[in-house]
């Protein structure tokens, strides 16, 4: 049987060739997998920005899903992370291939965080923190190796990049003093610790677990800063209250230490500036305006923390 695409998974392949790629090779990578793995698919395909997930009946007739990734920086260590999580604080991975990106996980309810008050949203991922932060297996990319690429590209920003040269020198101060402390790794982080990325754990009501990890061994201080800038429109233009109110509900929650989350907040929002700047460069093209709009975003949250 050859599964059909949506039309949103097909869009993936104009984003370059590698992603065409990728697209190409799924319906066969999909059903290689269902046959190999005895899985019956059940109902439409479900898709996030880099995988597709696939709602499937293992042999035993339980209901699992079937993910398949872009085989991306940020995927690699999925089924690792997963693995070494036992089920802990994150969705429970019954079978993986890591070759061709695909893990077998637990179903989980199809209910994420988006619809809780933000506040309550950001204590309910930070309460997953205490299970989630636990010593990093070895193989892990170190987050001061993944942060420590892009000084000399920040370094090389022309004055006239987005991003005020008193921020860009405020990062490399944090990247040298951050990158040569042993607190900087060490720790198993989730990394893409946000609103979509956490859903109801059906087994237990009330309760939440992390799928989609961009595993590394990093500082649990890392991770609070997706929660800030996802679910923008919500701040209702009180951007500086409202970041503020989720940072110290996340803070509270985990018992984080305030001026390190501060330092890791502000270089990850000014390197997700660099990569739109960066994505632009590539792309031969200035930046548009919804990058121009996430550029004000990424600098509007490290103003906020910072206040
Ligand atoms: N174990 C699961 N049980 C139920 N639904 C799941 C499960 N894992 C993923 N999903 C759903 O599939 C979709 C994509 O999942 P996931 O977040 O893992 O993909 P992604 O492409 O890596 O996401 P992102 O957009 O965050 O990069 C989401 O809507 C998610 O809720
Ligand atoms: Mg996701």
């Amino acid at each position: 049987m050859r599964l059909r695409l949506p039309a949103e998974v097909l869009a993936f392949a104009d984003r370059g060739p590698a992603w065409a790629a990728y697209v190409a090779a799924l319906p066969g990578t999909l059903a290689d997998l269902l046959a190999e793995w005895a899985l019956t698919a059940t109902g439409e395909m479900w898709w996030g920005h880099a995988s597709v997930v696939l709602p499937v009946l293992d042999d035993a007739g339980v209901e699992v899903v079937l993910k398949v990734a872009f085989p991306d920086l940020e995927t690699q260590h999925e089924a690792l992370a997963l693995q070494h999580w036992g089920g802990r604080g994150a969705v429970r991975l019954l079978r993986a291939d890591p070759r061709r990106r695909a893990v077998l996980l637990e179903r989980l309810a199809r209910t994420d965080l988006t619809d809780l008050w933000d506040v309550h949203a950001c204590e309910a991922a930070a309460g997953l923190y205490a299970r989630l932060h636990v010593p990093a297996p070895p193989q892990l990319l170190r987050l001061t190796d993944h942060v420590g690429r892009y000084a000399d590209p920040l370094r090389a920003l022309p004055p006239q990049a987005p991003l005020p040269r008193r921020m860009v020198e405020q990062c490399l101060s944090l990247l040298r003093d951050l990158g040569t402390d042993e607190r900087s790794t060490g720790v198993l982080v989730h990394g893409d610790l946000h609103y979509e990325n956490v859903l109801a754990d059906p087994r237990h009501e009330g309760e939440w677990l992390a799928i989609d990890p961009h595993a590394m061994s990093g500082d649990p201080h890392w991770e609070p800063a997706p929660l800030l800038w996802n679910r923008w429109e919500e701040l209702h233009g009180d951007v500086r209250g409202g970041v503020r109110r989720r940072f110290h509900a996340v803070l509270d929650t985990a018992g984080l230490d305030e001026d390190r989350a501060v330092a890791w907040t502000v270089v990850r929002q000014v390197l997700n500036v660099l990569w739109l700047v960066q994505d632009a460069v590539a792309a031969g093209r200035s930046l548009d305006v919804e990058q121009r709009t996430m550029v004000t975003r990424m600098l509007s949250v490290a103003k906020a923390v910072q206040e």
